[in-house]
């Protein structure tokens, strides 16, 4: 396994404290940046995760801004690419099992570590549930050709 991750100025404590929680668990990371607090602009960082996952260079993707907002609204633009704002380990879980996303973003802003952590934990440990659910993500990208 193998988790591309990425991050705004305001979410590298968060980005740190992450890839230590990731890494103890044996995941493999890359991160893509932000590198200092030095203030910056999130959408790089969503193209470049969202990149890393789309060309499977990474199976998954985590991004982190101060809301999550923004950075997953650029991950999003790359085609094949279903990234989830999660303040919950439950909209994780069924994010995974119901729309199969493939990168999760949460704000630093909203979510403590430790919450942070159980949101992570919920989704990478559920499983997409295909069948009616795989229909629905068809038509989905469907859309993307409009
Ligand atoms: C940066 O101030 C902030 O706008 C950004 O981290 C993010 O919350 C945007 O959605």
């Amino acid at each position: 396994m193998k988790i591309a991750i990425g991050c705004d100025h305001v979410g590298i404590e968060h980005k740190d404290l992450v890839i230590k929680h990731l890494q103890e668990k044996g995941i493999e990371i890359e991160d893509f940046g932000a590198h200092s607090s030095e203030r910056t602009d999130y959408p790089q960082y969503g193209l470049a995760v969202a990149q890393a996952v789309q060309n499977q260079h990474a199976d998954l993707g985590l991004l982190i801004c101060g809301t999550g907002v923004g950075i997953s609204l650029a991950a999003n633009k790359v085609k094949g690419i279903r990234a989830v704002v999660c303040s919950d380990p439950y909209t994780a879980q069924l994010s995974k099992q119901h729309n199969n996303t493939n990168i999760l973003a949460f704000g630093s802003r909203v979510v403590g570590i430790e919450l942070a952590k159980m949101i992570i934990d919920s989704w990478l440990d559920a499983e997409f549930e295909g069948g009616r659910h795989q229909n629905r993500i068809d038509q989905i990208a469907a859309i993307e050709e409009v």
